[in-house]
């Protein structure tokens, strides 16, 4: 006579596999944890341990599993990526509120991959950085990053199709090529100082118009002013570069 389960012995079973499922998924989450830096909390896998290095004025220091490194550079004396970024793809993406320019390697393991966050707390600028295999991890490790300053409901999704090459897709590079030859965040140059009170006085739309659609601005009195007080020399429109780019150019002057 075949075997045949009871019914009562099927339920035993259907429970177990629950109790099992449950205790995997709480296990999965719980292979994260917090570390606390003071200043800020990142997220790693619990086998990653902080470190801290003492710098002179700026908060410097890490994380490890032993095997990858990823270093941290907190203060206010770096402005966007440094050194040769020919060999690199580049994205934006808001983490946890801020505003994130991330570059990765064109080759896997082939160098670096970083994040710099312009204003994390207070101007103060972050880097993250670190070489591994595990990109997907270190990804996921540079999103968790948490300020005191930070919004956790804000987050964008990253994902490694919106990298591209340099310099498209980071508003900070498009910013950075074109518009600090003439503005400042806080002096006036060529143009007006794009402080906060400016951005703000202007939506993203109006912005969005601003630069890619110019004839079709309406005008106001608050541009006829800057007019009159610059004269001849306008600012540049952006008609070569995409909707999505404009986008991210406007995220990054808004801060969000
Ligand atoms: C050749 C110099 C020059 C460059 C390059 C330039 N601007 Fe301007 N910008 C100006 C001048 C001059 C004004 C004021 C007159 C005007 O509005 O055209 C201005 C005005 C502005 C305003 C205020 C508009 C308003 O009326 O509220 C914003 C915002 C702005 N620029 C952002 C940018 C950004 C972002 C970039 C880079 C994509 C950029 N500018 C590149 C010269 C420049």
């Amino acid at each position: 006579m075949p075997f045949r389960s009871s019914p009562s012995y099927m339920n035993l079973r259907l429970i177990t596999i629950i109790v099992i499922l449950i205790v995997s998924c709480k296990t999965k989450t719980a292979d994260w944890q917090s570390l606390d830096f003071g200043d800020f909390k990142i997220k790693a896998p619990n086998d990653w341990r902080k470190f801290n290095k003492h710098g002179i004025d700026a908060y410097i220091g890490g994380l490890t599993n032993g095997k990858d490194s990823l270093w941290f550079y907190f203060g206010s004396f770096v402005s966007g990526f440094q050194g040769n970024n020919e060999n690199y793809l580049f994205a934006q993406d808001t983490i946890n509120g801020k505003i994130a320019a991330i570059k990765i390697p064109k080759k896997d393991s082939a160098g670096a991959i970083e994040m710099f966050i312009n204003n994390a707390q207070d101007q103060t600028k972050f880097v993250l950085a670190g070489s591994s295999a595990n990109r997907h991890l270190v990804l996921k490790i540079f999103k968790s990053v948490v300020f005191q300053s930070s919004d956790t409901t804000k987050n964008g999704t990253l994902n490694t199709s919106k990298f591209k090459e340099y310099p498209l897709g980071s508003g900070t590079t498009i910013y950075n090529w074109n518009c600090k030859s003439c503005h400042s965040l806080n002096k006036m140059l060529v143009g007006p100082a794009l402080t906060t009170e400016l951005i703000n006085s202007r939506t993203k739309e109006w912005l969005y118009t601003f630069f890619k659609d110019r004839k079709n601005l309406k005008q106001d009195s608050l541009n006829l002013e800057r007019k009159k007080e610059f004269g001849e020399t306008n600012c540049i429109e952006l008609t070569d570069y995409s909707k999505e780019d404009v986008e991210q150019l406007i995220s990054y002057l808004k801060g969000q």
